[in-house]
């Protein structure tokens, strides 16, 4: 027998105000037709004044709690991926657990900009496995809307607010890969291109900074590391492309979550897509999608799920579970 962290359940939230491609067209030299040919961006969410990344986790946490049937104190841990926390310190997931009521166990975050839900999910099985906890609630959470330089068309038209939550929990299970749960994760960062992809400010600097991107060349890195990283997972448990019922992607650029299903040879009628409602939403966009994805009907338990990521860093990796 071996102990596997298995899904128990998963919920979403996005922010009211949805803003299409048409208002970026009236204050910027773009257009609708170039967001969507280059991006596949249609729309995104945006928060109000005063909503922080908190408070989308909290209400994405508690549709998971609803979803799986549980309350906050059966969790034993809350782990955050977000680039976009509402303090410096304390951790935004420490907000959520006491917004949730949770009296016991640990919460904190994980910063690995648009790879950190996989990178979040990879510490949750870890902590699985070694008996550290029994139930862990893994939220993806944030609001990119304010780190936006509003005058470079080039990031602004790209990204959106969000949050996604799962619920993952220890089960037995035979320790072959039919096995329920997280089946085996490929982790990478290369601190060498931390240029391609950054924001301009930091406590350190004694400002928040806007988001800098060179996109064509994350671009070019992500088609070629997206893929690799898949396989990486699938191979350390003996499978393959053929074998996925369902790739669900960071949704950062249609173009990209294409090229990348195409080297995996995964058709796209296998490929969960939410980037033209959502925008790039960073580390909330894999749990929005896998939440999405269950609503829609695509996902069932027992389908093959390839969930990768790149980002920032760049760090990049991928996670391979049974539904
Ligand atoms: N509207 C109109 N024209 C634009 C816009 C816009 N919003 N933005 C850029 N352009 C122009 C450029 O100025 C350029 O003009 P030029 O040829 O006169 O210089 C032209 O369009 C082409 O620009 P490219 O950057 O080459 O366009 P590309 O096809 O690469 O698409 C995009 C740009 C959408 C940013 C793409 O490169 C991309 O998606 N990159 C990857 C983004 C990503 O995956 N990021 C990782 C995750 S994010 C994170 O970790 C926070």
């Amino acid at each position: 027998m071996t102990t596997r962290a298995v899904v128990k359940g998963i919920g979403h939230y996005l922010p009211e105000r949805i803003v299409p491609n048409s208002e970026f067209e009236a204050k910027l030299d773009t257009s609708d037709e170039w967001i969507k040919a280059r991006s596949g961006i249609e729309r995104r969410h945006f928060v109000a004044e005063g909503q922080t990344t908190s408070d989308l986790a909290t209400r994405a946490a508690r549709a998971a709690l609803a979803d799986a049937g549980m309350q906050a104190d059966d969790l034993d841990a809350i782990i955050l991926a977000t680039s976009t926390a509402d303090l410096t310190f304390p951790a935004a997931a420490t907000m959520v657990q006491a917004n949730l009521g949770m009296t016991r166990g640990f919460a904190f975050d994980v910063q690995a900009v648009c790879a950190g839900f996989v990178f979040a999910l990879a510490n949750a099985n870890g902590m699985i496995l070694s008996g550290q906890a029994k139930r862990v609630m893994v939220i993806g959470a944030e609001t990119f809307s304010r780190l936006m330089d509003w005058s470079d068309r080039s990031t602004s038209v790209l990204f959106g607010d969000g949050a996604g939550a799962l619920i993952l929990e220890a089960q037995e299970g035979s320790g072959d890969n039919t096995d329920r749960g997280i089946l085996s994760s490929d982790l990478n960062s290369d601190g060498r291109h931390r240029d391609l992809l950054y924001v301009d400010g930091g406590v350190s600097t004694h400002s928040t900074g806007y988001l800098r991107m060179q996109g064509r060349e994350v671009f070019r890195h992500a088609v070629e590391k997206l893929a690799q990283t898949a396989h990486a997972a699938l191979d350390k448990v003996g499978l393959t492309g053929g074998d996925v019922a369902w790739i669900v992607p960071h949704q950062a650029n249609l173009r990209i979550i294409t090229a990348t299903a195409q080297r995996m040879q995964v058709p796209m009628d296998r490929v969960v897509v939410t980037v033209q409602d959502h925008g790039n939403t960073s580390a909330a966009s894999i749990p929005l999608a896998l939440s999405v994805g269950r609503d829609r009907g695509q996902i069932k338990q027992g389908d093959l799920i390839v969930t990768e990521a790149i980002g920032g860093g760049l760090a990049w990796g991928a996670v391979v579970l049974r539904w």
